[in-house]
């Protein structure tokens, strides 16, 4: 089995923002950026099409998705030292797990690829996998509070969708490390700014 049939029916049918589509285009956004790097495209193919396989928000067996995955990459004829390099940026690519202490990986395809996956937490598909996720909880996307508290200047604090923007999103673009994972970085933040001011223009200033 090749490495997108297996990551096809491992994430097939999720539906809380980590499809086979967003492999794919966390795949090419990590192809593009490393046209400018220069780093080792086979490794950064397969980090990016597996890196969800073994979240463990989707699977709860993590000792055997880890087995699968090192299974089908010794399939594809990836040596031992390649399947290291693309289990250590798999395990080290969550802001999830890393907040804000975290490092720079000291190697290039792992910030190529963890790049190509925060890319995807902004801009349009930012905007609509988040609301994907929160649904997925079943989680409004705003409640009445966070407008009372947008009047008088303040953030959101609930548990809904429009809490994670500032949780996460907005906060998102200064750990970007390649030069065109930052440029992309810049675009898709300004426009989820842009999201927001319209969002409040449409439900403040009636
Ligand atoms: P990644 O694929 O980078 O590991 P996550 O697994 O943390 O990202 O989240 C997947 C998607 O769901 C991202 O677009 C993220 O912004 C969104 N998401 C994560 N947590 C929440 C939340 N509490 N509310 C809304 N969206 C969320
Ligand atoms: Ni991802």
């Amino acid at each position: 089995m090749n490495i997108q049939e297996f990551v096809k029916r491992e994430l097939g049918s999720d539906n809380s923002g980590h499809s086979y589509l967003h492999a794919t285009r966390v795949a090419s956004l990590a192809k593009m950026i490393n046209r400018k790097e220069g780093g080792d495209a086979r490794i950064i193919e397969a980090a990016s099409f597996l890196h969800d396989c073994m979240d463990s928000k989707l699977f709860s067996d993590i000792p055997s998705q880890k087995e699968k995955i090192i299974s089908v990459l010794k399939t594809n004829g990836y040596s031992a030292s390649s399947i290291k390099t693309i289990m250590d940026i798999i395990e080290h690519l969550s802001w999830h797990i890393a907040k804000r202490e975290e490092k720079p990986f000291p190697y290039k395809e792992g910030n190529i690829v963890r790049d190509a996956d925060r890319l995807e937490a902004l801009g349009a598909i930012g905007i609509l996998r988040a609301t994907e996720y929160g649904a997925s909880r079943k989680r409004a996307f705003y409640e009445e509070e966070d407008l009372k508290r947008a009047k008088q200047g303040l953030e959101p604090i609930s548990n809904t969708t429009l809490a994670h923007f500032y949780e996460k999103l907005l906060l998102l673009e200064p750990y970007f490390i390649t030069t065109e994972g930052k440029r992309l970085a810049k675009e898709r933040t300004d426009f989820i700014r842009l999201f927001l001011k319209e969002f409040y223009k449409e439900t403040l200033d009636q």
